[in-house]
């Protein structure tokens, strides 16, 4: 039996099918390459085209035995979620729905799914659990809160059994060096920090220093890929040992601002990285630290990569090996 991986091609999908890979598991990769790379993906059965596409779907499910899905595949940048919502809404939320309903159609009835912190909005406790009120500040968050109830509901009426991965800020690279992050454009701050220190940009942006934080930049809580793909493995195990739905937080629980980020970068890198001060960027929460107890406890996941130096080192050695990113086309 397979696990089919919707998004596999893309920068936590490849470290997810990496993962199972490496425990000897069957893999369908499912994914449009508008954001992914045919040669991040290291193990399986590469299927290229696009959930809402229901004859392409239904190939995909006829052909193979699937067991178990893990869904990535969506558009996931908080800015662009601001100027284009619908995009968000067609891709997001219309694209779970087609892939739920060929599930059940097939009676594939487990899910885990790639949700993020984004669904909380402004925290009201930090670090954040999975009680805490949903109410996102970006269009994006709201579409991956959508597709959680979609799931939710599917549960209820079909037994669709779902595990939800709420991320924090993933960064990093395989320990290997065989893949890494490569988006275009790049907007996240890991990869576009180490981008100035190559000298591939002239400086690196931080959005806004006036927010309620000790030097005014936002704070987030990054978390290895690699970790992160360990626990879609873990919750691949769980939902097989027939446990309920159930939703976890996955981050380090510690907090860093953009300045920080940034100061920890010129360490690692030994290079000059220019900042410069730009005003806020829209729908950014101030603060965004998880409490993962839930999923150390249930899900037996430990994260090997905690320390912020150890992920911004295996992203830089992805960097100076992959200046330019995947081979194109
Ligand atoms: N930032 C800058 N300059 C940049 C890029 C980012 O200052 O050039 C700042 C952002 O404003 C934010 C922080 O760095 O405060 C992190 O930004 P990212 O774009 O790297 O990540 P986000 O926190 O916006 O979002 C990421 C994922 C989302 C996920 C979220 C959960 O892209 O999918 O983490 O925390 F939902």
């Amino acid at each position: 039996m397979a696990v089919l991986v919707t998004g596999g091609a893309g920068y936590i999908g490849s470290h997810a099918v990496a993962a199972l890979a490496e425990r000897g598991e069957e893999i369908v990769v499912v994914d449009n390459l508008q954001q992914g790379h045919r040669d991040a993906v290291t193990g399986g059965k590469l299927y290229v085209g696009d959930l809402r596409d229901a004859d392409f779907l239904e190939t995909v499910f006829k052909e193979n035995k699937i067991d178990s899905v893990i869904h990535f595949a969506a558009n996931s940048l908080v800015g662009e979620s601001m100027t284009l919502p619908g995009k968000y809404y067609h891709n997001n939320v219309y694209g779970t729905l087609c892939l739920l309903e060929k599930m059940i159609e097939h009676n594939v009835l487990r899910i885990v799914f790639s949700s993020t912190a984004a669904t909380y909005g402004e925290p009201e406790n930090v670090p954040i659990d999975e009680f805490d009120r949903t109410l996102p500040t970006n269009a994006y968050g709201e579409t991956k809160l959508a597709m959680e109830k979609m799931m939710k509901w599917f549960d209820v009426a079909h037994g669709l059994k779902y595990v939800s991965l709420r991320y924090f800020n993933a960064a990093g690279a395989h320990p290997d060096g065989k893949i890494g992050e490569d988006h275009s454009p790049e907007t996240h701050l890991v990869p576009i920090v180490l981008q100035a220190a190559l000298g591939k940009r002239p400086h690196i942006s931080v959005f806004g220093e006036d927010y309620e934080t000790p030097d005014g930049s936002c704070i987030r809580d990054y978390i290895h890929v690699s970790d992160l793909a360990e626990a879609h493995v873990l919750a691949v195990h769980r939902l097989r040992s027939g446990a309920d739905s159930a939703i976890y937080n996955l981050g380090n629980g510690q907090g860093f601002s953009v300045k920080e980020v940034i100061d920890i970068a010129r360490n690692v890198t030994g290079r000059e990285i220019k900042a410069v001060i730009e005003p806020r960027r829209a729908g950014d929460p101030a603060v965004l630290v998880a409490s993962s107890d839930r999923a150390r406890k249930e899900l037996g996941w430990e994260p090997k990569f905690a320390s912020l130096e150890d992920i911004i080192r295996s992203a830089w050695g992805w960097h100076l090996a992959n200046p330019e990113g995947y081979a194109k086309g």
